[in-house]
C-alpha cells in the first residue's frame, strides 16, 4: 500500500478511537443527544485537520500522544461547524457525506445542541490534558477560541450568509474563504507549533502553508460544487449564492488554486528533507473528489 495512505488509515483509526473516548457519555437521559453527536462525528469525515496536526507534530519530534487532545479538539470544532452549516436557517442542506444531515434525523433543536456540545468539549479536552503545561494549554485554547469566534469562522459564516452573491467584490470573497475555512486549517498548524516549541520563523512558515492550503481547499470545495457529482461529493451541489467559481469561472479558479498550492509548498522549503508528508497531504486535499 502507498505509505501515505497507510499513514492516513492508521492515524484515522487512532483519532476515531480517541474521539469515542473523549465524547462518550453514559447518561441514559442524554442518549439521543449522544447519538446525534456520534452520527456526524463518525460518518466518514476525512480527519484532515487532526492529520495535519500529527504531520506538523512530526517536524518537531512530537509523538501523537502529545497531540491527541488538540487533534480531536480540531475535529470536534470542524464537526460542530458542519452540523451548524447545514441547519435550515444556515445553508439548509439536507445531506452531508451522502447521508441525511444531522437535523434531518434528529431535529434542529437536538442538532444545535449537538453542535454546541462538540464545540465546548473541544476546549475542555485540551484544558484537561495532563501532558500539556498550563501556559501551552492557555495559548492553544485562546487561539482556538479566536479562530472559531467572531474574528474567525463565525465571522466568515456570517459574511457568507449575508453578503455572498455572484457580484460580490473580491475582498468580500477573500474574507469569506479566509475566515470560514482557512483559519481553522491555519490554527491546526499554529497550535501544534505552540506545543512543539517552534521558533517564530518555523511557526510563520507553517501559518503561510496552512493559510494557502486552507484557501485552496475552499476553492476546491467550490470547484466540486460546480463540477462534482452529487453522489460522489455527498452533499447538495450548486446551492451556494456566490462562490469562487461563480465569480472567477472554472479555469481561473483552477489557476488560483494552483498558485496557492505553490505558495504553500514554497513556505515549507524551510523543512526540506522532512516535509514529504506535508507535501503529500497538500496533494491529497486539493485533488479530493468529496
Ligand atoms: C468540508 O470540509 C467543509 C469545508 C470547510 C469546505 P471537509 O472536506 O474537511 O469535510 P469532511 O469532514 O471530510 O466531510
Ligand atoms: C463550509 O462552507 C464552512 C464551514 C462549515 C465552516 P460550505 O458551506 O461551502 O461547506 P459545505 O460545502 O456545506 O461542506
Ligand atoms: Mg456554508
Ligand atoms: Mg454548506
Ligand atoms: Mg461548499
Amino acid at each position: 500500500m502507498d505509505p501515505m495512505l497507510s499513514y492516513v488509515l492508521e492515524n484515522t483509526e487512532f483519532i476515531d478511537r480517541k474521539l469515542q473516548e473523549y465524547m462518550s457519555n453514559g447518561n441514559p437521559l442524554l442518549k439521543v443527544l449522544q447519538e446525534s453527536i456520534n452520527y456526524t462525528l463518525f460518518s466518514g469525515g476525512k480527519r484532515i485537520r487532526p492529520l495535519f496536526c500529527f504531520i506538523v507534530g512530526e517536524l518537531f519530534g512530537l509523538r501523537r500522544d502529545k497531540l491527541v487532545s488538540l487533534a480531536c479538539a480540531l475535529e470536534m470544532i470542524h464537526t460542530a461547524s458542519l452540523i451548524m452549516d447545514d441547519l435550515p436557517h444556515m445553508d439548509n442542506a439536507m445531506t452531508r457525506r451522502g447521508k441525511p444531515a444531522n437535523h434531518v434525523i434528529y431535529g434542529q433543536d437536538v442538532a444545535a445542541l449537538a453542535s454546541i456540545g462538540l464545540l465546548t468539549r473541544a476546549y475542555e479536552v485540551v484544558l484537561n490534558d495532563p501532558g500539556l503545561s498550563g501556559e501551552k494549554k492557555s495559548r492553544v485554547v485562546c487561539k482556538l477560541a479566536n479562530v472559531v469566534g467572531i474574528d474567525g469562522m463565525v465571522g466568515g459564516q456570517f459574511v457568507d450568509l449575508k453578503f455572498s452573491n455572484k457580484a460580490m467584490d473580491h475582498a468580500t470573497l477573500d474574507y469569506i474563504h479566509t475566515h470560514k475555512t482557512a483559519v481553522l486549517f491555519a490554527a491546526s498548524g499554529t497550535t501544534t507549533a505552540i506545543i512543539g516549541d517552534a521558533t517564530e520563523v518555523e511557526a510563520q512558515a507553517l501559518e503561510v502553508y496552512a493559510n494557502n492550503i486552507g484557501f485552496a481547499f475552499q476553492i476546491a470545495d467550490d470547484l466540486l460544487d460546480a463540477l462534482g457529482n452529487t453522489d460522489e461529493v455527498g452533499k447538495p451541489l450548486k446551492r451556494d449564492s456566490g462562490n469562487f467559481v461563480m465569480l472567477h469561472g472554472v479555469e481561473k479558479s483552477k489557476q488560483v488554486l494552483q498558485e496557492h498550492s505553490n505558495r504553500a509548498r514554497e513556505a515549507i522549503q524551510l523543512f526540506q528533507g522532512r516535509n514529504d508528508k506535508l507535501i503529500a497531504l497538500g496533494h491529497m486535499l486539493l485533488r479530493r473528489k468529496s
